[in-house]
């Protein structure tokens, strides 16, 4: 796989894939900025190489129409902001007028191309939508790790047609990542929340795990669903609930315990309805734990790390995971689509 540091950039129309998929407010302010942050350093890497940069991405689930409040203009604004530099924004993906645009473009200037799931092709990986975004570029690079699992257009398609290469972002990702599965220190901790599980991935992280704590409704969808884990004697569920909506003091302590021995610690998802404040408890004093110890702590997932950023606590684990079902795909041992279309 080709990094950044294998192109000269020099003029050069370089399309990036980035994901700023971030959570809206029903009124579309973005709630939580972190994957648009994320993308930064290989923007102005780009841009301090005298590329002409051309940012893409996806927001959203639009269905291959417009949809006026999945529109990029409030990505527009944070990126000017965290660049210090002025961005524009194209009305579309794709076509003769973005064409001649960017026949136009100086070095160091960037383009914002329109929601690419404004297009249903994006989606159905249209080949012939593919190349017609990869003739308005010379290199493509591949910076959205969060959507690396999803076969889309933009994702495996561009690459067939141009020559790629990984992003900063993607490339520490993929490194961190492979530290978990290939190299933990143990004792290894994963713990596993949110609304529904992907047993899959504890299954799979359960190989290389000394415990694994679940919270949030899994152990309800165990139960339910009459789920048999692979290797039940790792797995530690809660013994106490508040309302069934959080862990409750005791499992509070069983997990703090477990996680103070931890050298390495995975998390990722809630482990109540942290949408409520008295239901965050449970979240909130595993987030601390993690932190207390001298582990290598990774976290990922939409809601957590929107949680661990308004609690103002995201500076204190070792990595921050951008990818929420792609991270989980990547533990799981998964060939992810936008990794492999780069090799
Ligand atoms: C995500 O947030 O999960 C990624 O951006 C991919 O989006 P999707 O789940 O709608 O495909
Ligand atoms: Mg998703």
């Amino acid at each position: 796989m080709k990094t950044l540091k294998d192109f000269n950039f020099k003029n050069k129309r370089v399309l990036v894939r980035c994901d700023f998929n971030v959570p809206l407010t029903p009124k579309g302010d973005i709630l939580d900025d972190f994957r648009i942050k994320k993308t930064i350093p290989t923007i102005e890497y780009l841009i301090k190489r005298g590329a002409k940069v051309i940012l893409m991405s996806h927001l959203g689930r639009p269905e291959g129409k417009v949809v006026e409040d999945l529109r990029l203009d409030k990505i527009q604004e944070k990126l000017m902001e965290y660049l210090d530099l002025s961005v524009v924004k194209a009305k579309d993906c794709i076509g003769k007028e973005i064409e001649d645009w960017i026949n136009q473009m100086a070095p160091g200037e960037i383009l914002l191309f329109e929601n690419l799931r404004f297009h249903k092709e994006e989606k159905e990986a249209d080949s012939d939508f593919a190349k017609a975004l990869a003739r308005l570029a010379d290199i493509y690079v591949q910076d959205a790790f969060a959507v690396c699992h999803r076969p889309h257009a933009s994702i495996v398609g561009i690459p067939k047609f141009l020559p790629a290469a990984a992003g900063l972002l993607l490339e520490k990702e993929i490194k961190v990542l492979n530290k978990i599965i290939e190299n933990p220190v143990h004792p290894l901790v994963a713990i596993f929340g949110g609304r529904e599980g992907d047993f899959k991935a504890i299954n799979k992280i359960s190989e290389i795990a000394d415990w694994i704590l679940i919270g949030g409704l899994i152990k309800k969808e165990i139960e339910e669903k009459n789920i048999k884990l692979k290797y039940p004697t790792k797995i530690i569920e809660p013994i106490d609930n508040m309302d069934s909506e959080d862990i409750g003091p005791q499992t509070i302590n069983l997990f703090k315990e477990k996680i103070s021995q931890a050298k390495t610690i995975f998390w990722s998802g809630p482990l109540g309805k942290i949408e409520e404040k008295r239901f965050s408890k449970g979240t909130e004093e595993v987030a601390k734990a993690i932190i207390e110890t001298d582990a290598f702590s990774v976290i990922g997932g939409g809601e957590t790390v929107e949680f661990i950023n308004k609690i103002g606590l995201s500076e204190n684990f070792s990595h921050i995971s951008t990818g929420g079902s792609s991270m989980l795909a990547f533990l799981s041992g998964e060939k992810l689509p936008g990794i492999e279309a780069l090799k």
